[in-house]
């Protein structure tokens, strides 16, 4: 166990109880079948959005909507929070076995590593990142970062054209049936034929499309949102310490405090929270634009514009500031019933998987009740948490299946540790970026280039008409 397991012994309790009533309580309908290997084609039915489409076969997480279970590597969520650390989680996700101790030292140190990037914080700087959205800041940080560390930008790195043909599979007739090949007709010379590393290049420059530079991007959006928030709060960024953990590096680089051991374990949890999610619109993000061979820098930066919509990421924020107009529990019935006439989404609820407790939101509703005790400004935004989610769950809960997301309680976790609301999101970025660059590096095994196809309801047989004759 732990040191910070040992010093926290009340949190891991926490956890144990939340996981045991979510065994009470998890509902015992059957589970649609995906948890088997694909025979391509498959036959799914898919709904607006892809709801319902079978993307591809993964080993690295599972989403049971049904049960409310999440599974990373076959572990599952509540045992990993309740014994394991982020650093870990992050081996377990990329690697997809938990590590030995000397490997999690190696990989402890080449996390550390990472954390340090002077000169991209420096070009970073060179941007007006106080007046930026905190996301957009942490992608352009991820976009500098692939000018520091990759050799992708080298001329000699420049892909010949003429070897290259792009997975054309408009060049199909549309009428055709997927017939489930391994790979597109036309497509990028795969992984067996990548880019060789161009000669005189440093060996510290990476072709990003492998594990170091999944572990550079790993410290370095956490190195980049501690830069953002102090650069946002009006202080020079602070470089990390080498002897804390990622957690309690994140908390520090991002508000100059280094952390208790409370604040520090519950970072941690809420990092594991967030790690993985099947795949979420963010995820699938980062997949569309590493099937087309771009690299992981990019496909990063895709994850980080996908989850800044408030319909993913953000709703953290909006949940803090909606509990602060609340007030008080008294005045959460007629301000509920409002939300509903005006059929509005409430932040913080629904999932589009989950027909049943998220059992992130689980774990982070009983950490905001251990941490707004001694939290003068959560402890009545608490309380007026739990009369909303009574009043969802009895209405909404019981006729749409909606319950509380992880967003809902994840941003008064933050608010307690003193996070600013403008970097909630950037937090979760930081933990899914060991999800994101995982299920890439998994994808690009047997990679795809990504190519629904919509159903055309336009017109036909059109006649152009000159602009002078156009009424
Ligand atoms: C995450 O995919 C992931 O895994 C995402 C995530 C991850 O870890 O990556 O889990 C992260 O879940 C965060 C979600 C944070 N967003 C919010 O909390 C915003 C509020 N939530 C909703 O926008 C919504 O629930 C979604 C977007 C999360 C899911 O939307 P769906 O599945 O597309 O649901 P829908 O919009 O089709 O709604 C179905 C019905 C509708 O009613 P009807 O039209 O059928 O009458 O449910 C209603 C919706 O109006 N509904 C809600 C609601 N969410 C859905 N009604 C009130 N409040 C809500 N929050």
């Amino acid at each position: 166990m732990s040191e910070l397991h040992e010093d926290t012994p009340e949190i891991t309790e926490l956890i144990l109880d939340a996981a045991a009533k979510a065994r009470r309580e998890v509902s015992t309908e059957p589970e649609p079948e995906l948890t088997k290997p694909i025979k391509w084609p498959v036959n799914c039915t898919v709904g607006p959005g892809l709801e319902g489409a079978i993307a591809c076969e993964t080993r690295v997480g599972y989403v049971n909507g049904t049960k409310g279970w999440l599974i990373y590597r076959g572990y599952d969520i509540f045992q990993l929070c309740a014994h394991s650390t982020y650093e870990e989680v992050a081996y377990l996700l990329l690697e997809g076995a938990l590590p030995t101790a000397s490997q999690l030292a190696t990989f402890k140190r080449r996390l550390a590593t990472g954390w340090l990037m002077p000169q991209t914080q420096r070009l970073m700087m060179g941007f007006p990142i106080e007046r930026m959205n905190a996301m957009s800041a942490l992608r352009l940080g991820t976009n500098l970062m692939r000018q520091e560390f990759t050799y992708l930008d080298l001329e000699a790195a420049r892909p010949d054209v003429d070897s290259a043909i792009s997975a054309d599979e408009d060049s199909i007739p549309m009428e055709t049936q997927p017939r489930g090949e391994k790979h597109a007709v036309y497509e990028f010379p795969g992984r067996r034929s990548r880019r060789r590393r161009p000669k005189r290049v440093s060996s510290t420059l990476m072709p990003a499309v492998e594990i170091e530079s999944c572990c550079r991007l790993i410290s370095g959006l956490a190195s980049l949102a501690g830069a953002v928030a102090r650069v946002r709060s009006g202080h020079l960024p602070i470089e990390a310490d080498p002897s804390l953990s990622h957690a309690a590096n994140l908390i520090y680089t991002m508000t100059g405090r280094r952390p208790s051991a409370r604040e520090e374990r519950v970072m941690d949890v809420a990092l594991i929270l967030h790690a993985d999610h099947g795949i979420n619109a963010s995820t699938f993000a980062s997949l569309v634009v590493a099937s087309t061979l771009a690299d992981m820098y990019l496909a990063v930066g895709a994850g980080i514009a996908a989850l800044t919509g408030p319909l993913h990421g953000g709703a953290n924020e909006q949940v803090v500031r909606t509990l602060r107009k609340i007030g008080d529990p008294a005045n959460v019935p007629a301000w509920f019933d409002k939300a509903l006439q005006q059929k509005r989404k409430i932040m913080g609820f629904g999932h589009r998987v989950y027909k049943a407790y998220d059992p992130r939101a689980r774990v982070l509703g009983p950490l905001v009740g251990h941490l707004a005790r001694s939290n003068e400004e959560a402890r009545p935004m608490y309380e007026v948490a739990q009369a909303l989610e009574k009043c969802v769950a009895a209405t909404l809960g019981r006729e749409k299946r909606i319950f509380p997301n992880v967003d809902f309680y994840s941003g008064l976790v933050y608010m307690c540790l003193g996070i600013p609301e403008d970097m909630f999101t950037p937090i979760f970025a930081v933990s899914r970026v060991a999800g994101w660059t995982a299920r890439v590096l998994e994808y690009l095994e047997r990679n795809r280039i990504f190519r629904p196809r919509a159903m055309y309801v336009g017109a036909f047989d059109k006649q152009y008409v000159p602009v002078d004759e156009r009424g």
